[in-house]
């Protein structure tokens, strides 16, 4: 099939006419050019130049505190600049985690199923993975209780809210114990929290740093990213953790050598954050989002329904569907993309290839209108 252009720059590369519900990517129709473009000009205008020299290590200065005070604000948690470290997204930001924190053959755990790229970060590093079973509240404690009877992990990664791919959110209850066993054990979590400020439904629990421990250290990292909120291009993220946590970060040698992460884009984010662009958009998104997931839950009855179960999510990009005659749907990949839509097999997020009897469909990328008719599509091609 020809392609609008062929020369390429986006990594979700769709031709013309699919509908492809596997791309877990902003739509192109909500990438805020104007936003970047305001920003970008009231950064550009003053004569303060820093921000294109080698950057400060944890990240620049200001922009952490404006940071700062915008999650404090959305995680209605006090959170200060000397908890944060800038990051060039969240996959950017496990990477350097997993080199930081973790050696080649040690045991990490992870929840079954997972946000699969993590599982190929993981492989990179030569991870051992150990997957633990999760239902409808996220992450069972029970489950992790039994791994640490007999193994003791680098660290355990979780995606708390609004998972990727199934869409639970762990529990506040489940969110006390994890982190009071990280304690108990003696073992790092790495939250992958970039979903938490993206909920169209019920609110989730605070973010994992509520329930971290009071002292000096903690056990716990999280992750966050403006891919979700503003822009992927932009490659901006950030950790949160005790400084005692971030100090490793900030003396690899990499950082040594090339200065802090991003200095020039998170100027520009800064303005974004300090005029209350970035607000305005977060907000707009919610609406945009909301909407589309209600699209697709619609769809979902009015097309599949008995055909597949599922549930639906308060937040985040995805469904997370099971095929009710228990096939695998990988075997369905290829009428689902002759019809002209696509998904994610299950078994993707598995670490032994489980889970064949799901797929995953995200609702980000196309709008209302397009994911009825995607739906429409996958129906037609699993009957
Ligand atoms: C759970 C999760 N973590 C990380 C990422 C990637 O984030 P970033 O663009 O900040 O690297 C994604 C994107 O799909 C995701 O779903």
């Amino acid at each position: 099939m020809s392609r609008a252009n062929p020369i390429r720059t986006t990594q979700a590369d769709t031709s013309p006419g699919m509908i492809d519900l596997a791309i877990g990517h902003p739509s192109p129709s909500l990438l805020p050019l104007e936003l970047i473009r305001e920003a970008g000009s009231l950064r550009l205008a003053t004569d303060f130049t820093p921000y294109l020299q080698y950057g400060y290590e944890p990240g620049d200065g200001y922009f952490r505190s404006a940071l700062a005070a915008f999650l404090s604000r959305h995680y209605g948690l006090p959170v200060s600049e000397g908890q944060l470290f800038v990051s060039g997204g969240a996959s950017q930001a496990l990477d350097l985690l997993c080199t930081v924190y973790a050696k080649p053959g040690d045991t990490v755990f992870v929840e079954e199923p997972t946000y699969f790229l993590a599982l190929r970060i993981f492989a990179d590093h030569r991870l051992t993975v150990v997957s633990l079973p999760t239902d409808q509240g996220g992450l069972v404690i029970e489950a992790l209780e039994e791994q640490l009877k007999s193994r003791r992990p680098a660290f355990l990664y979780t995606v708390p809210t609004h998972q990727n791919p199934s869409g639970a959110t762990l529990s506040a209850e489940r969110r006390r114990r994890l982190m009071e066993l990280s304690r108990e054990k003696g073992f790092l979590v790495f939250a992958d929290e970039v979903y938490h400020l993206l909920t169209y439904g019920h609110a989730p629990p605070p973010p994992l740093a509520a329930f971290d421990s009071k002292g000096p250290e903690g056990r716990l990292l999280s992750l966050g990213s403006f891919s979700k909120i503003l822009a992927p291009g932009l490659r901006l993220g950030w950790i949160q953790a005790s400084s005692p946590l971030l100090r490793p970060l900030t003396e690899c040698g990499m950082l040594d050598s090339g200065g802090g992460l991003n200095p020039f884009i998170s100027a520009v984010v800064r303005s974004a954050i300090d005029t209350g662009l970035q607000d305005a958009h977060l907000q707009r998104l919610r609406r945009e989002y909301g909407s589309r997931l209600e699209a697709m839950g619609s769809a979902l009855e009015r097309w599949l329904s008995g055909k597949v179960e599922f549930s639906s999510p308060d937040g985040g990009f995805f469904f997370w569907l099971r095929l009710a005659d228990g096939r695998d749907s990988a075997g369905l990949l290829p009428a689902a993309k002759a019809n002209r839509t696509s998904f994610v097999p299950g078994s993707a997020f598995s670490v032994h290839k489980q889970q064949r009897d799901r797929l995953r469909l995200s609702f980000s990328y196309h709008p209302p209108q397009a994911i009825l008719e995607g739906v429409r599509r996958l129906a037609e091609s699993l009957s």
